[in-house]
């Protein structure tokens, strides 16, 4: 049995779903329609609530049957949506985490107006799923230069690139520039889909998106050396994505290591890859110890060289 992967698929998610056998994508990721009336071009954004998650649910588990059994689900969107996809998934997969993408939007008129999306994390089965932590560059100061967190006395222990990313996400900016944007009201950016490929496949996987919008996914997925599956009702969409498709020529490599860049910059990079291209400092006493060894002792303080004074009673 053969999977034609590298390709969009035009046309409804669940009729193209239907084509592709179980257990073979290693992560599904899903940015659905909202259904706050967006406008999509082909598309109703604007079903009865029950429709629109009855709906959901069916393209919900069409995600877990195509995922491998080492394979993850990801699904965005505003929390009020993620909560009944959970409720879904919590029957069918294993549930992992929930990040909270901070976009960085700027909430006008109202307290608690949702200033966050949700990225929800399921596994299809409870062990065994692939995985890789990520790392991103210290953040800092943008005028002088100095870390933003304060490592206090250990900045020896300091990890040489960058921190391990938590499940709150506060480095990726929403697409601002209406340069860098399509004509499509829901683009994610590129960093956000790196970062998540990055987390969850190898070079040479295969990555499913079933509502592709203008190839955000597919983009992520060739630049990262991994294998795409992307599908689209709009034909204008399908034709943006396939457009910007053709014009990667290049994985995007830091010596030899496929990353997520941004404006030169590496934004994420796996643990195990950072471990390679960017050796942990030494702390302090480790550094001591080094020059005690290369002095020719055993790299233990000897208590025979420190200075001593006889103490007397009473001391
Ligand atoms: C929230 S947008 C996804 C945007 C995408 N993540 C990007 O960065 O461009 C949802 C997309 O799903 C598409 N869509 C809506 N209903 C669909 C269906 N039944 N099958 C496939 N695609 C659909 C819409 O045309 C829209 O482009």
């Amino acid at each position: 049995m053969y999977l034609t992967v590298n390709k969009i698929l035009l046309g409804d998610c669940l009729e193209s779903l239907a084509t592709i056998p179980n257990n073979t994508i290693d992560v599904c990721f899903a940015d659905p329609p909202f259904n706050l009336d967006k406008k999509y071009g082909s598309s109703n954004d604007r079903l009865p609530l029950d429709d629109y998650i009855e709906w959901c649910e069916k393209w919900l588990l069409e995600l877990v049957r195509v995922t491998k059994p080492t394979g993850s689900i990801l699904v965005h969107n505003i929390p009020k949506w993620l909560t009944y996809y959970a409720t879904i998934l919590n029957k069918h997969a294993h549930f992992r985490h929930w990040i909270a993408w901070d976009a960085m939007s700027a909430p006008l008129g109202k307290t608690l107006l949702p200033a966050h999306y949700g990225i929800l994390f399921y596994s299809k089965e409870p062990k065994g799923t692939k995985f890789y932590e990520i790392r991103a560059p210290h953040k800092k100061c943008r005028v002088c230069d100095a870390y933003l967190k304060d490592y206090g006395g250990k900045k020896d222990q300091m990890h040489p690139f960058g921190f391990l990313v938590s499940d709150v996400w506060t480095d990726i900016h929403r697409i601002r520039h209406a340069s860098r944007r399509d004509e499509h009201p829901c683009q994610l950016p590129i960093h956000l889909l790196e970062r998540l490929v990055l987390m969850t496949t190898d070079v040479g996987d295969v990555v499913l998106d079933p509502f592709l919008g203008t190839g955000t996914t597919a983009i992520a997925a060739k630049k990262l050396q991994r294998n795409y599956i992307g599908i689209e009702l709009d034909p204008f969409y399908y034709g943006v994505a396939q457009k910007k498709l053709d014009e990667i020529k290049e994985p995007t490599l830091y010596q030899g290591y496929p990353v997520s860049m941004f404006l030169g910059k590496i934004q994420s990079i796996r643990d195990c890859d950072a471990a390679e291209l960017f050796p942990k400092q030494l702390t302090s006493t480790e550094k001591k110890r080094k020059k005690s060894a290369a002095n020719g002792d055993n790299g233990h303080e000897s208590t025979e060289t420190e200075p001593t004074i006889q103490l007397t009673w009473p001391f």
